[in-house]
């Protein structure tokens, strides 16, 4: 029998009361965790955009964080991409110099520098007509581009010495790619409208400071976080906290967590020689010890995020997130 059936009201109070007290002990010795509060985890150490999808990246200092990724200036993350002569898109898994070659902003157009080249320039807001409107295909999608011209075309074919190559570019009025589309053997977390322009799959990717320092502990050289190509670079955390956390808040921002990063031959391109790594390090040892479900046989390295609500970032910002 227990005590609430014997209708007595002091047994009652003296249940209810007992139970309190355990309620409260056991909260102090296991405080609850509040999945959905945000929480402070870390601070911005930096943030870099990749304006022409594989080519060389910038670390700036504030940025405008879009839904369609990172925009500095006129400088927007993976709205440029190299593509065969038949809009098939190309990156530095084929051309590991791609990573040589730097865009930089130079008024209205867009400069690039590569070794044993010549500068080249175009713009970097084109008129879109009729006429120079062409097709990008990446991965499934087909998507409309603003073709940059012959001369840049040109100087991407003699400096990869690959006829027909041709620069696109993703006008803002353009249709965008969307992460839903994307196929996943597993629950899909990318909603309608996770949009990004040339990237591989989303907006943003994020990665720790901590994690690449974990991951240096083990390898006989170690890399520099440039080989991941992340966007904003975390501190003030443990390694691989970010794989944790599912929505961020920086100032006004708000990030979604969608996969984590999986990694590909891409990671043993040395940045500076535009060259693989012939041991294909870091991959090798990430394959060690970061597989993970559901992602199969792609080792995960950094998290990728779509944008729920824009705003600016700046370095040193602090990161409040939930936890997932
Ligand atoms: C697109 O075509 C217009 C008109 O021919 C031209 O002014 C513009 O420069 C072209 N854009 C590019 C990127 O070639
Ligand atoms: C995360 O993003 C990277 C780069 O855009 C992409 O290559 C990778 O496939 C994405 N991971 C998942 C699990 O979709």
């Amino acid at each position: 029998m227990n005590v609430f059936d014997q209708g007595s009201a002091p047994a009652m109070f003296a249940a209810v009361a007992a139970f309190a007290v355990a309620k409260i002990v056991a909260g102090l010795r296991f405080p609850k965790i509040n999945k959905n509060q945000y929480r402070y985890v870390g601070r911005v150490a930096a943030i870099w955009i990749f304006p022409i999808k594989s080519f060389k990246g910038m670390s700036i200092q504030e940025a405008d964080c879009t839904s369609l990724g990172i925009k500095w200036k006129e400088f927007r993350d993976r709205h440029w991409t190299v593509t065969t002569a038949d809009g098939i898109y190309l990156t530095m898994r084929q051309e590991p110099t791609m990573a040589l070659i730097e865009p930089v902003l130079k008024g209205d157009q867009i400069q690039l520098t590569a070794p044993g080249m010549e500068p080249v320039s175009f713009p970097v807001n084109p008129d879109i007509t009729n006429n120079n409107v062409s097709k990008v295909i990446i991965k499934t999608d087909t998507l409309p581009s603003v073709d940059c011209g012959d001369e840049v075309a040109d100087w991407l074919s003699k400096y990869f010495n690959r006829p027909g190559l041709r620069l696109h570019f993703s006008a803002p009025s353009q249709t965008k790619r969307d992460a839903s589309n994307a196929k996943k053997l597993w629950e899909h977390p990318a909603k309608p409208g996770d949009l990004c322009a040339f990237a591989d799959y989303c907006g943003y990717m994020l990665l720790s400071k901590a994690s690449l320092m974990e991951l240096n502990g083990r390898l006989q050289k170690s890399v520099p976080i440039t080989n991941f190509r992340a966007n904003i670079i975390i501190e003030d955390c443990e390694p691989f906290a970010e794989d944790t956390w599912s929505s961020l808040h920086i100032g006004d921002v708000h990030l979604r967590a969608l996969d984590a990063c999986t990694r590909c031959i891409m990671v043993t391109i040395d940045q500076t020689k535009g060259v693989k790594d012939k041991n294909e390090q870091p991959l090798a040892t990430l394959k060690k010890y970061r597989l993970r479900d559901p992602y199969g046989d792609k080792p995960c390295f950094g998290v990728n995020h779509t944008c729920d609500k824009p705003g600016k970032i700046k370095v040193g910002d602090p990161i409040y997130a939930t936890l997932s």
